[in-house]
């Protein structure tokens, strides 16, 4: 019995599994992108990593050189430099899905859906999800609290999340946060979702241009440490969230982003929080989920598709679901 992967997402992205590599600021380099399309996974470039357009617009072709795979370039919206001639480059270079994130991308999918292009829309909560898909985005992701990446207040468990956007949501529904191996992925699945996203987890893998020490730092990282724990899971403060976005149009983007990391993602404090920006490779503890609980070795991106989708095939057996997920 081999089981049947086709779903929404995969049609829609072209790739063979569910299963999509989160954009990863500092990190998600083409060479890494590329090796993990060839796994039959989707990959994402991050457009902030390539820093200007021109070098997105490079770093777009070397990829296409490396994979004859699909892939998709992500947009952080507030957090990209450039973000319009970022957009520019990948609708000029034919990308077929382009997926923002992090605040309002009304206006982005607007011009990726006149380009003729698919839009994925990024969001913390089911409620941006709807609005995403009523401004007429191809598919969204919905990340939950265990995962990393800017948080919201109103930001709720990954499973509650994903049980409550399946009932709501009708376009494809990616669901990510906490998630890196083959159960998490099932028990997201049988909610009815469509795919199953993972950041952390592919931080952790040979091609991901992470410093080998901090990968390792991933192992022996306990999903039990009260720090991760605290970063992971508290909320933001909501006062001090206002406070750092009535700063946003007066500062530049390299001196705003520190301090809207040191709130959004709970650094100790905010001189701490501009060493990591200057610094990633120290602070990189910060930048980690409770994904981190299944993260026990470095494979490669093939073995650790391989394995996923292995375990999950096996799992599927033992536990057959109602629907059609297994023939
Ligand atoms: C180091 C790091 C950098 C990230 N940078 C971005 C980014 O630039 N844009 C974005 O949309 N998401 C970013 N994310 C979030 C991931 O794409 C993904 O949504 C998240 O990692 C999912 O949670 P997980 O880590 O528990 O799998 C980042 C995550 C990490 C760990």
């Amino acid at each position: 019995m081999t089981m049947q992967w086709k779903t929404r997402i995969t049609e829609l992205l072209g790739c063979e599994y569910p299963l999509l590599q989160g954009a990863l600021s500092r990190f998600g380099y083409w060479k890494f992108v590329a090796a993990v399309c060839e796994t039959g996974a989707h990959g994402c470039l991050t457009a902030a990593v390539s820093r200007t357009p021109e070098r997105l617009r490079n770093d777009i072709r070397k990829c296409r050189e490396a994979t004859d795979k699909p892939f998709s370039v992500n947009i952080s919206i507030g957090n990209c430099p450039h973000e319009d001639k970022m957009l520019d480059v990948i609708l000029d270079e034919g990308i077929d899905v382009v997926e923002t994130a992090v605040f309002n991308a009304d206006a982005h999918g607007k011009r990726i859906k006149d380009a003729g292009r698919k839009w994925v829309h990024k969001t913390a909560t089911v409620k941006h999800a709807l609005h995403a898909q009523d401004q007429g985005a191809d598919a969204v992701i919905i990340v939950g609290l265990e995962g990393i990446g800017y948080k919201n207040i109103h930001q709720l468990p990954t499973m509650v999340t994903a049980v409550e956007a399946a009932r709501q949501i009708r376009i494809p529904l990616v669901i990510a946060g906490g998630l890196g191996d083959a159960r998490g992925m099932l028990a997201v699945l049988a909610t009815g979702a469509d795919g199953v996203m993972m950041g952390t987890r592919f931080m952790a893998t040979e091609e991901c241009p992470v410093p080998a020490r901090y990968k390792h730092n991933m192992i022996e990282l306990s999903v039990n440490d009260p720090r991760l724990r605290h970063r992971v899971l508290a909320e933001p403060d909501p006062a001090e969230y206002e406070e750092v976005m009535k700063l946003r149009d007066q500062l530049p983007l390299d001196r705003w982003l520190p301090r809207l990391e040191k709130v959004m993602l709970k650094d100790e404090d905010w001189r701490e929080a501009y060493r990591m920006w200057e610094a990633p490779a120290k602070y990189l503890g910060t930048l980690v989920s409770m994904a981190v609980g299944v993260i026990h070795d470095i494979p490669t991106c093939q073995e650790l598709v391989r394995r996923i989708v292995t375990e999950a095939e096996a799992l599927a057996r033992k536990h057959p679901y109602p629907s059609d997920l297994s023939t």
